[in-house]
């Protein structure tokens, strides 16, 4: 199959399991792991904050990133298909006793005036405060959509204007500064907290790091080890992150190429893509004009051999470029899915 479904489905290359077979480990917990220090503290240099902690999945270091930006009672707000609003389970009124305000976006942005108007104080209760903004870029849901950085800006200021901290879900942080051909820092160095997965472009089996102030990220030790997830020689793990960040950064690039050319050649052959809606590694199929379902859809392209996954949106399916599709893989899919989609 050629597998398009996520770029969470990669195996770890040849070199990565030679690294982790090689990791110096130790107990992570009493902060003896070199492996876990030296990625903590290189993907914390990365994205310009003073520190940061290895924790097993972005979902933790969003909920933990979550925790420390705030009281019980107060609210979050975020984008309405953001990930910490739809796909953690709850886990912002679970773990943090927050209420979430989801906030429509464009592309998975929201405007200075939204933020504005969502961290207005209640009406009903003195004390319920709006406490934290969380974005997410690249934004999963819409499609890989990248933050133009001023707009960024303008907004990260709006909430700082009106007193929210600001957590960056940036699970994909490294496609958004490929996409933009910036250094990461220049997207993330703004935030209070940032997080990034390893298990995603990067290809690593699992792992994810919160980043943030010295101050932040001890608050953030203790949230997570309440969360179960301090670890004993996780080295294991962390030497793989680290194994990534010296040989699949770059090559996020040509996930984002090989993206573009399936895009064209689907649009090309006159299926409902969008060329525009294409700025990272995500491709984005509307089966709406087709008069296909999502499952006919999803099982004829199984059918044929290609892994596409849903969204959010009921008639869009999605593919993803990730390090074990190559341009063949790409010629292929493309007649295939057309092939499925068309009969
Ligand atoms: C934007 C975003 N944030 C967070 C996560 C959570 O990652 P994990 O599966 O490591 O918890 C994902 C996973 O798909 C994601 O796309």
């Amino acid at each position: 199959m050629i597998d398009l479904r996520s770029d969470t489905v990669t195996q770890p290359t040849e070199g990565m399991r030679r690294a982790i077979a090689e990791a110096a480990v130790g107990d992570e917990q009493k902060r003896e792991d070199p492996s876990v220090t030296a990625l903590q503290e290189r993907v914390a240099a990365l994205l310009g904050h003073e520190a940061g902690i290895f924790v097993p999945t972005a979902t933790m270091a969003n909920q933990i990133a979550l925790k420390l930006h705030s009281r019980p009672g107060d609210v979050l707000i975020a984008e309405e298909n953001a990930h910490v609003v739809i796909y953690e389970y709850g886990g912002a009124a679970a773990h943090a006793g927050l209420m979430t305000l989801g906030v429509p976006g464009n592309r998975g942005r929201l405007t200075p005036a939204q933020v504005r108007a969502a961290a207005e104080p209640s009406t009903k209760g003195a004390d319920q405060h709006a406490a934290i903004l969380a974005l997410e870029n690249t934004h999963n849901a819409s499609g890989g959509r990248v933050w133009p950085l001023g707009e960024l800006g303008e907004v990260v200021a709006t909430a700082r204007e009106v007193g929210l901290a600001v957590h960056l879900d940036g699970a994909r942080i490294l496609n958004a500064s490929t996409a933009l051909g910036v250094p990461p820092a220049d997207i993330s160095a703004r935030f209070d907290t940032v997080t990034l997965c390893l298990s995603k472009g990067l290809g690593c089996p699992l792992g994810a790091l919160l980043v943030g102030s010295h101050e932040l990220m001890e608050r953030a030790w203790r949230e997570k080890h309440l969360f179960g997830g301090a670890m004993r020689q996780a080295g294991i793990v962390a030497a793989a992150g680290v194994y990534a960040l010296d040989h699949h950064v770059d090559r996020l690039a040509d996930d984002h190429t090989r993206a573009r050319t399936l895009a064209k050649a689907l649009a090309t052959a006159g299926l409902p893509v969008d060329l525009e809606q294409v700025e990272s590694n995500f491709v984005q199929l509307d089966l709406a004009p087709l008069g296909l379902e999502r499952a006919d859809a999803l099982a004829r392209l199984l059918a044929v051999g290609v892994g596409m996954s849903s969204t959010p949106h009921p008639t869009v399916l999605r593919a993803v470029t990730h390090l074990e599709i190559d341009d063949d893989d790409i010629a292929r899919a493309s007649e295939l899915i057309l092939a499925a989609l068309r009969s």
